[in-house]
């Protein structure tokens, strides 16, 4: 029923779903970037975030696609112009950042001059490597920077999300957490 108090079920799922795969992509990321371990040991866990990885790219893309072709519930009206305004760039620059994330690992691994593949948890399901992308060491580096500095970026706007949601609980009582969240009556 119109106006929608919440978001599509869907989107709720995957807006959850993500945040908890986000917090493995960093937490695997930066450990196996920058903490000492076997070397098999730290093969493993670069599969592993490769593989996630490809399931977080496919999980945003539908979340992307269910964002646009579901109906949103209207910001609330207590919002001024300017918070509306604030609020739709950051989702946008949210977006922007959670596609570009696996973007530039996928580029990373396809231009990477190793060419190793990648395998999604099974030998079953190989992924491909970006065609057009030719096995490139500076390439690679190029990618590996901008994963690193969207990662960086997109944690500090999670951040700024969340802050947002608690100051306009604290300051104007507005529950927005609601609208992210299952009911039965709506
Ligand atoms: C939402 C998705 C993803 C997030 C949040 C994420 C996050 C991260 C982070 C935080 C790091 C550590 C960066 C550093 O400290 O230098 C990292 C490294 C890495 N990621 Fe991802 N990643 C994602 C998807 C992917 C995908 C899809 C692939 C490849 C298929 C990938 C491949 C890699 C590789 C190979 C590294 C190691 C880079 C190096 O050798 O320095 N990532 N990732």
């Amino acid at each position: 029923m119109y106006p929608y108090t919440r978001y599509h079920g869907l989107s709720i799922f995957l807006h959850w779903a993500i945040a908890l795969g986000l917090i493995f992509m960093v937490g695997s990321g930066v450990y196996m970037v920058n903490f000492e371990m076997p070397k098999a040991d730290q093969f493993q866990l670069f599969q592993t975030h490769k593989a996630a990885g490809v399931i977080m790219l496919w999980a945003i893309v539908l979340r992307i696609l269910t964002r646009w072709l579901s109906k949103q519930p209207p910001m609330p009206e207590a919002f001024t112009a300017k918070e509306k305004a604030l609020a739709k760039a950051g989702h946008i620059a949210l977006y922007t950042a959670l596609i570009a994330m696996p973007l530039t690992g996928w580029l990373m691994v396809s231009a990477s001059p190793f060419g190793l593949p990648t395998f999604v948890f099974t030998d079953a399901i190989k992924w491909p490597h970006i065609p057009f992308v030719e096995r490139n060491k500076t390439i690679e580096s190029i990618a590996r920077n901008m994963h690193w500095v969207i990662a960086s970026g997109l944690v500090l706007m999670i951040i700024g999300h969340i802050g947002a949601v608690v100051m306009h609980k604290k300051k104007q009582g507005i529950s927005l957490i609601q609208r992210m969240w299952w009911s039965k009556s709506s």
